[in-house]
């Protein structure tokens, strides 16, 4: 049975490419406001590893649904960031790769996929609120959020992003490979035709390419408070 969400709860969009800042930025607003996450990237990322693992093609539609319906996904928080499991298994290198990014980008296409994540990632909005970044979290997923934020960079500013967090990790990447495969991830996330990569109508966009991730945070942060000091949205 499905427990609808509870609307009431507010919830935060922070959408945008990869390379943004986004993941960071809404770890560190949810921190700060001690509301949860969603990294839905992750979801896809963790579906697309299964799917593989298993030999599930991004054509076989009734595998991909048994599969994205029935396997769990959690999250744990350590230390050195968030841990991604799946049946209590720890795939948190093999997703945040490079390979896994595109993978979940090749997987994130197909309409049964993104149905089946849909009321999952929807349940995820519990109380006291829910920071939720993605690339259809405005659009799609939460459409009545408080405040839907959309970051952009220039695609060799994001380049230069992953390529050092990726270094620091100890993944073996070329500025130039990191480049061209943003590049199509880009391509892809933003042309397919379930929920491709755009700003929400209502959504406002944050040009991070200038910009640290303190001054970014800043910039969320103010326009949090602006919003919930207009629509009234409770903290508690
Ligand atoms: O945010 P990320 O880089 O972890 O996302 C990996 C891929 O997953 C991204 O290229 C497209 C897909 N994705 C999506 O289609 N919708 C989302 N809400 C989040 C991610």
């Amino acid at each position: 049975m499905r427990v609808p969400a509870d609307l009431t709860v507010p919830v935060l969009a922070i959408d945008g490419p990869s390379g943004t800042g986004k993941g960071t930025i809404a770890g560190q607003v949810a921190k700060h406001l001690g509301w949860h996450t969603l990294d839905s990237g992750a979801l896809y990322r963790a579906i697309a590893f299964l799917a593989v693992e298993n030999r599930i093609g991004p054509g076989d539609t009734d595998g991909l649904e048994a599969l994205a319906k029935s396997s769990v996904v959690e999250f744990a928080v350590t230390l050195d960031g968030v841990n991604i499991l799946v049946d209590n298994r720890n795939i948190t290198d093999e997703v945040r790769s490079e390979a896994g990014g595109k993978n979940a980008s090749i997987y994130a296409k197909i309409p049964v996929v993104r149905e089946a994540l849909l009321y999952r990632q929807q349940a995820m909005r519990t109380a006291p609120g829910l920071v939720a970044d993605g690339r259809d979290m405005g659009t799609v997923v939460f459409p009545d959020a408080f405040l839907k934020v959309f970051l952009e960079a220039s695609a060799t500013v994001r380049a230069q992003r992953r390529h050092k967090q990726l270094r620091g990790k100890g993944f073996d990447v070329k500025l130039r490979a990191l480049e061209r495969e943003i590049a199509e991830r880009d391509e892809q996330d933003r042309n397919r035709t379930v929920s491709p990569l755009v700003p929400a109508a209502d959504a406002i966009v944050l040009d991070t390419s200038e910009k640290d991730i303190a001054q970014v945070f800043t910039d969320v942060m103010q326009l949090v408070d602006e919003r919930l000091a207009s629509k009234e949205v409770s903290l508690t």
